[in-house]
């Protein structure tokens, strides 16, 4: 494991700050990753999409765009990013600073586009107060449904991350009876367990990560998100590649079956991005799979 990213595999945390960058016209971005490679720890994530792969002139098999449409109608949207840094802590003051770092070090060839605070809530709740989470795989499943493995050097112990921002109708949310808010995930919100009853549109079915062939598993790391008045979930899933966020994705916007699931009553995204992950060779991030 000591070539992962550490910030993968451990726990969510208690604070987070979201870093999303664009490329600067023209910009070459090595110089400015490069820096990065000094402060990535188990602190700071750090992950680059297809532009950058493409203004370094290297590909990485498998990251590609995020689509705007998964086979149903539904258009979703895509807002591929060049760089996206995840900063975790229990300090917002910390967070503070370590953003101020990490701008500081990538500004030359990036723009920062959003800054997004995430925080725990309550036991790792998503805001209208379900459990996130519980069928995360842990352990050695966890490792193997989000690392890449067996490519070689500079690939192995990368990750592929999906990355989009949620946003929740809370009245419209407040305004379902108490049955229908459980219905739609699929769980008790009280205990959080799971109702066999539920419909096919609750979220947990449509996204049973044991249901698809082959089997589709993700590690969630997503956390809630507010600019003070608003707010949702900013979903975070990793894994060896898109594939299983892509089959899941399918069946909630009822791609296979009609059936559309029940989240989209009361949220929506408004960003869509895929990353690639690099590995950690000798404690440091590992840039070598895009020349650097
Ligand atoms: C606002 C957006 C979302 C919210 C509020 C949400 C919330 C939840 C909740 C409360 C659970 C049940 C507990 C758990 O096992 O974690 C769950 C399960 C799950 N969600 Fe989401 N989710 C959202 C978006 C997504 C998206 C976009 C995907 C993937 C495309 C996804 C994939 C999953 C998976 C794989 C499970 C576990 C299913 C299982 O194997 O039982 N979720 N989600």
């Amino acid at each position: 494991m000591s070539n992962v990213q550490p910030g993968i595999l451990a726990p969510v945390p208690a604070h987070a700050r979201y870093l999303c960058c664009s490329l600067k016209a023209g910009a070459k971005p090595g110089h400015a990753l490069r820096s990065l490679v000094e402060i990535a720890d188990g602190d700071l994530v750090v992950v680059v999409g297809q532009p950058v792969a493409v203004a370094l002139g290297h590909r990485i098999a498998g990251l590609r765009i995020f689509s705007t449409g998964f086979g149903s109608g539904l258009v979703l949207p895509s807002t591929s990013s060049a760089l996206w840094c995840w900063l975790r802590g229990s300090d917002r003051g910390a967070l503070l600073h370590l953003s101020r770092k990490v701008i500081a070090s990538v500004s030359p060839a990036f723009n920062v586009e959003t800054v997004i605070d995430g925080f725990k809530y309550d036991t790792g709740r998503d805001l209208t107060g379900y459990v996130d989470g519980t069928e995360n795989p842990k352990g050695k499943k966890a490792f193997q449904a989000t690392i890449v493995q067996g490519q070689g050097a500079g690939l192995d112990g990368s990750s592929f991350v999906a990355v989009q921002q949620w946003v929740h109708d809370f009245d419209r949310f407040a305004s379902m009876p108490a049955k229908e808010q459980d219905n739609s995930i699929g769980r008790r919100r009280r205990d959080n367990k799971e109702l066999a009853a539920a419909p096919r549109s609750a979220h947990i079915k449509r996204t049973a990560q044991e249901s698809f062939a082959p089997e589709a598993f993700v590690l969630r790391r997503s956390m809630p998100w507010t600019d003070g008045v608003g707010g949702g979930l900013n979903f975070v899933a990793f894994g060896k590649s898109f594939d299983a966020f892509e089959a899941q994705m399918r069946r909630m916007v009822g791609a296979e079956d009609g059936v559309t699931d029940a989240l989209f009553k009361f949220t929506r995204p408004v960003s869509g991005s895929y990353f690639w992950c690099p590995p950690m060779r000798k404690g440091k991030l590992d840039l070598g799979a895009l020349g650097l």
